[in-house]
């Protein structure tokens, strides 16, 4: 089956259109996996990050299907290991850095009465600090690009405007997450980086499955995000978006 990303790059180079490269983090399930079968379906390169890509068979069959996929492992949280890979796709162009990676956390111990606050510096190392350290750490990589864009996936429970209660140290890392990329925005723009942090909707992965509200299709998710993404422009950069295309409060 790899001969589909040969495919790709040939009917691609046929009409003169350029193949255009995306990283995505977590990008073995949920929203992080259909986000890198789209892309790779459209004939993007798609460097796929996962923590530990050898035990994710969804992903490594994405591979064999589509040479266009090159995956690589990443934990988010490990900054030596986000400066060596950054460091070995030194010189490769990424048009799109997709800020994927989450964690909700139990929201059972992020409730009153029962916070346990051992596990707020886990969330905001993974869903904060994570995607700051790997703007930063491959800054240069997208500013190579044409198309140059750091995409966040944020959420609406870090919108302090519409905040509901419970999930506190969850919502905080998101609210937080949105700070440190809207300043990143303003530090980046001279360089003609566009950010943007986007709300995928409750979409039905693996982490909405503690709550019983209606929930969005991965696949309608990932299509919206991507339509988002595509919809940034140095004039809209630094705003926070839902995957339908509308602004988010903050
Ligand atoms: N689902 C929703 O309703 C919803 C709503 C708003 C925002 N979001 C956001 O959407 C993003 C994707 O979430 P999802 O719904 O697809 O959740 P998911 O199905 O639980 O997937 C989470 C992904 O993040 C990865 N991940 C977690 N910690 C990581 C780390 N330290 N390093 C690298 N990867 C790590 C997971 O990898 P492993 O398999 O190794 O754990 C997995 O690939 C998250 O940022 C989430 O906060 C989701």
């Amino acid at each position: 089956m790899k001969h589909w990303g040969l495919i790709a790059a040939l009917t691609l180079a046929a009409v003169g259109a350029r193949a255009e490269t995306v990283l995505i983090t977590g990008s073995n399930r949920g929203l992080g996996f259909e986000l890198a079968s789209q892309y790779a379906a459209d004939g993007w390169t798609v460097i796929a990050t996962a923590r530990t890509p050898d035990d994710d068979d969804a992903l490594q069959n994405l591979a064999a299907q589509y040479g266009s996929v090159r995956i690589e492992p990443l934990d988010v949280t490990n900054h030596a290991q986000i400066d060596a890979l950054a460091e070995k796709l030194r010189g490769t162009a990424i048009d799109v850095l997709i800020n994927n990676a989450g964690v909700l956390g139990d929201p059972n111990i992020q409730r009153l009465g029962n916070l346990d606050f051992s596990i707020a510096e886990h969330l905001f190392a993974t869903n904060t600090l994570g995607p700051l350290k790997i703007a930063d750490a491959f800054l240069e990589h997208v500013a190579a690009s044409e198309t140059k864009k750091v995409m966040n996936v944020s959420s609406i429970v870090g919108s302090i405007t519409l905040t509901g209660g419970n999930i506190y140290f969850y919502r905080a890392s998101k609210t937080a997450l949105n700070m440190l990329m809207r300043n990143f925005a303003k530090d980046t723009e001279k360089r003609g980086i566009i950010v943007g942090m986007i709300h995928p909707g409750v979409v039905d992965t693996d982490m909405s499955a503690p709550f019983d509200i209606p929930k969005v299709a991965v696949e309608e998710s990932a299509t919206g995000v991507r339509d988002v993404i595509e919809w940034y422009t140095p004039d809209t950069s630094g705003t926070f978006m839902q995957y339908t295309g509308e602004p988010m409060a903050w």
